[in-house]
């Protein structure tokens, strides 16, 4: 076991390794109890290493066999974490090291563990040094031959890195394969699979003509799954030729799926390996949000054989060079697979209710953190999410084909390193000519920026002018911030609905985007002849919050006239959100504030649309979720009165638009075959969003029982499920309904997942009872991170009035699961407890229960450290 209390890495602390391994060469002989590993290193001393250096390796659990040096035995010092030898000689040298692990014994599900039976590894970010003695850290970059011997019963497919090399039988039943990856990578990279899985296949022609075969490998019986993965894949490695120059590198690439992962996917090099919740799919299983998902994760996964993979990271504070920048990879790509503006809303919808609450709170730090106790704590919504609007600023302040330049540049320049945030910035500010220091503040300040807007137009002198300032408030550890470079893409718009032409106004202008650099900025616009509206932070610019004084009348203008989709979307969210509020503040949520009318009006006006995408349609009659609603409340939240001010207004709009929203709902069936394209896909989201409405509009569960009978595909039929068990619990139609569901898919652990989630976002007082029942639900496995996640994490992430109960009764349960959990599975419960991480904003009597419930955890004896940072974090 690693130490409880741990050490605190620093960036400033950085050093590069002692010894470097140029080759690495493994043989594995697969026992589920008592797996033999002969790992054979050729070792040297780095550039710059005094000789005679002390060589010592990182260890995690391991039990060694033997150990020799050059042949010979050797003189070494070894405890389970730790591997030091004194005298090493000064030329290169050979290593073999013999270890013993159980993978069946492995819940951590890091390292080698078994899932269903298949052996499989999960080795980033510091899981192979469970394997063997390493220096396990990215900027080692080592060869690796594999060698697999198995049982062919039990393990008929062996899977590693690289390229396949040799393969055969042995005596006993027994049979290997080897595999050589001519590309050095760190040991993070390293994967191996061994199991009774079934492989789909199909090929792929790169830009330069090699032919490369595809593999996609799932659990026996499930094949049928896999050919939107296997599409999504080739899309993929066609986009990343076409858009940013990038050609795939082996022979071969191979995708297994299995059901125990405690992340979305892994990108070792020809061998990703995937949360089967993101492979498995075909319209009886799968929704609609489940075929996206699969397609943006493979990009994501494939996308990092060049942003991860070929360029590495030199340690793991520079996490958000391959994340961050993946992530932006993967955006931009499902931004072309499917609409742009409703992608931009998803991808804001998910960084305000995931990375606004984690920078806004105690576990906030920057896109390249400078310390950390526990770096499996660093995956964090602010490292990958933050971390792509940070590239997609840098495009926009450089421009488009600046942005290109640069990429290239650092393609071409850092292929085979193991870089840094300064390499990159670097091929950015040689590609566009100017500094990027300030603009650099965005990797190294905490904190969402806050900027406030005032405008004053003069009419007599055809003038309007922008006043803007920015905040960027205090976070643990930084106190004192600086101004930042943020670019605010903006728009001027007649009463008419055309554009202002304000080109070459000021410095701080240029092609539409305000770019703010001092605390405060009065920007001047001149021949401006008529009261103009003005629309700011189109398309989400930049990761701010956004104050701006502006009449009624102008924002519905621009929810109802803004010409950019994801920008009208925005102001009719912010009108949305401001009315909420304040129901919230004037009656507690009883009553929906002041006169709505507008407002209500133009939910119609979107419902009934027809020129518009129905997906986007179907995201905007979405109101803002109850998690980021009460972030924006400030201090002393109420989540029951959050809850009932959103319905309130839910409930004013279903009752005035009944009648057109059940006309719309009728005329959006169809008699076609499933498609799980994004225009279909639009129809059914449409469709849902409505069904809630008319749900509360008509009473009764009539509609939502007549959808979930004539359902003939998982996203309709999941989605009528949903409406009956979150609207109406109690009635026969959502018991009648969760039955059939259950006797239809009760043998499939990912489709009763969705039903665990239902269960878990049922609103209200009910909702902690409601969960301990559900933990008795067969599906309801502790050792399985999907289905953890489906029933707990739904429950505190996604059911905020569920969640907060003033008893306490919510975190206890919580609490009690990451007890169970943390000792068997550090990273699951580290992941549970960041759940409490916006405890200070609750009102007295919640604030006060989860005290008193994080206090307890944090007296557990054996808590891990994973969770203990989190949690000190958390209190801090
Ligand atoms: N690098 C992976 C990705 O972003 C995620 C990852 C990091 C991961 N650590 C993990 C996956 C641990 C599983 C387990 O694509
Ligand atoms: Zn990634």
């Amino acid at each position: 076991m690693r130490s409880e209390v741990g050490t605190t890495i620093r960036l400033s602390e950085y050093a590069p390794p002692s010894y470097l391994v140029s080759a690495v060469s493994l043989t594995f002989r697969l026992y589920p109890r008592r797996t033999i590993v002969k790992a054979a290193l050729s070792v040297q001393l780095n550039l710059g290493t005094v000789p005679g250096t002390e060589l010592v390796f990182d260890g995690d659990g391991i039990e060694l066999l033997s150990l020799t040096l050059n042949g010979l035995p050797v003189d070494a010092t070894t405890t389970p974490e730790e591997l030091r030898i004194a005298g090493v000689p000064h030329e290169p040298f050979t290593l073999e090291i013999e270890t013993a692990i159980d993978p069946e014994a492995n819940l951590a599900l890091s390292g080698l563990y078994r899932s269903n039976g298949v052996y499989c590894t999960q080795c980033e970010a510091e899981g192979f040094r469970r394997i063997t003695y390493f220096p396990d850290r990215p900027d080692v970059l080592s060869v690796y031959t594999v060698r697999i011997e198995a049982l062919s019963s039990e393990a008929p497919v062996l899977l590693s890195n690289g390229n396949p090399g040799e393969a055969g039988e042995l005596p006993d039943g027994w049979h290997f394969a080897e595999w050589h990856d001519p590309w050095p990578k760190p040991s993070y990279l390293f994967a191996l699979v061994a199991g009774d899985i079934v492989g789909a296949f199909d090929r792929f022609t790169t830009m330069s003509g090699r032919e490369v075969e595809l593999g996609v490998y799932v659990e026996r019986g499930k094949e049928s799954r896999t050919g939107w993965a296997i599409e999504s894949l080739k899309r993929s490695m066609k986009w990343d030729e076409e858009v940013f120059g990038r050609e795939y590198d082996l022979d071969v690439f191979n995708i297994v799926a299995v059901s125990d992962f405690n992340m979305g996917a892994m990108e070792n090099k020809g061998l990703n390996i995937f949360n089967d919740k993101y492979i498995l799919a075909d319209f009886r299983t799968a929704t609609d949000t489940d075929y996206a998902n699969i397609e943006t994760i493979i990009a994501h996964e494939y996308f990092h054989n060049w942003t991860g993979n070929r360029i590495t990271c030199r340690d793991w504070f520079q996490l958000c060079l391959k994340e961050g920048l993946t992530v932006y990879r993967d955006h931009e790509f499902s931004a072309d697979m499917r609409s742009r503006a409703v992608r931009r809303i998803a991808e804001v919808r998910t960084l305000k209710s995931a990375q606004f609450p984690e920078d806004g709170g105690p576990l906030a730090h920057p896109v390249r953190p400078t310390a950390y106790r526990e770096i499996n704590n660093f995956y964090t919504a602010t490292v990958y999410e933050k971390g792509s609007e940070v590239i997609r600023m840098l495009r926009m302040v450089i421009g488009d084909s600046a942005f290109r330049v640069g990429m290239d540049r650092y393609f071409g320049r850092h292929d085979g390193d193991a870089a840094t945030i300064e390499d990159f910035l670097a091929c950015f500010e040689e590609a566009s000519g100017r500094s990027l220091a300030q603009f650099a503040l965005w990797y190294h300040q905490a904190g969402t920026p806050q900027i406030t807007a005032e405008t004053q137009y003069d009419k007599d002198n055809e003038r309007l002018v922008l006043t803007l300032d920015q905040f960027v408030p205090p976070t643990p550890d930084q106190t004192d911030k600086k101004p930042m470079h943020i670019p605010i893409a903006f728009a001027l718009f007649r009463p008419d609905g055309a554009h202002f032409s304000v080109s070459k106004q000021s410095d701080l202008v240029q092609d539409g985007i305000i770019h703010l650099t001092e605390q405060r900025s009065e920007v001047v616009f001149d021949g401006i002849d008529e009261q103009p509206v003005v629309s700011l932070l189109r398309g989400f610019s930049a990761p701010v919050t956004l104050d701006i004084g502006q009449p009624e009348a102008d924002r519905i203008f621009l929810a109802r006239h803004e010409d950019d989709l994801y920008t009208r979307w925005q102001a009719l969210d912010r009108l949305a959100t401001d009315t909420i509020l304040a129901s919230y503040r004037q009656s507690g949520g009883r009553e929906l504030a002041g006169s709505a009318d507008a407002l209500i009006a133009l939910y119609g006006e979107v419902a009934c649309d027809e020129g518009q995408d129905a997906a986007w349609r179907a995201l905007t009659l979405t109101l803002p979720g109850e998690a980021t609603l009460g972030r924006e409340a400030g201090l002393n939240v109420d989540p029951d009165a959050i809850h009932d001010a959103r319905e309130a207004l839910l409930s004013a709009i279903a009752e005035s638009h009944a009648s057109d929203f059940a006309e719309i709902y009728g005329a959006l069936g169809t008699n076609e075959p499933y498609s799980p394209d994004a225009l279909s896909a639009g129809r059914r989201a449409l469709k849902l969003v409505l069904l809630d409405y008319l749900t509360v509009a008509e009473g009764g569960a009539a509609r939502g029982k007549d959808l979930f009978d004539r359902a003939d595909n998982m996203t309709e039929e999941a989605g009528a499920l949903e409406n009956l068990i979150l609207r109406r619990p109690q009635s026969t139609e959502a018991k009648a309904a969760r039955a059939a569901f259950e006797a239809r898919h009760g043998d499939d652990p990912l489709v009763m997942d969705k039903l665990l989630g239902m269960i878990a976002r049922v609103p209200g007082g009910d909702a902690p009872t409601r969960i301990l029942e559900a933990m008795e639900h067969p599906n309801y496995v502790e050792t399985n991170p999907n289905r953890v996640r489906a029933l707990i994490a739904s429950f505190a992430g996604a059911n905020p009035s569920g969640f907060h109960r003033p008893d306490g009764s919510g975190y206890r349960i919580l609490a009690d699961v990451i007890a169970r959990v943390a000792p068997q599975n550090p990273q699951l419960g580290a992941r549970l407890a960041t759940h409490f991480r916006s405890w200070k904003g609750l009102e007295t009597t919640r604030r006060a229960a989860a005290y008193e419930v994080l206090q307890s955890l944090r007296n557990k004896p054996d808590l891990p450290l994973d969770v203990r940072d989190i949690i000190d974090r958390t209190l801090s």
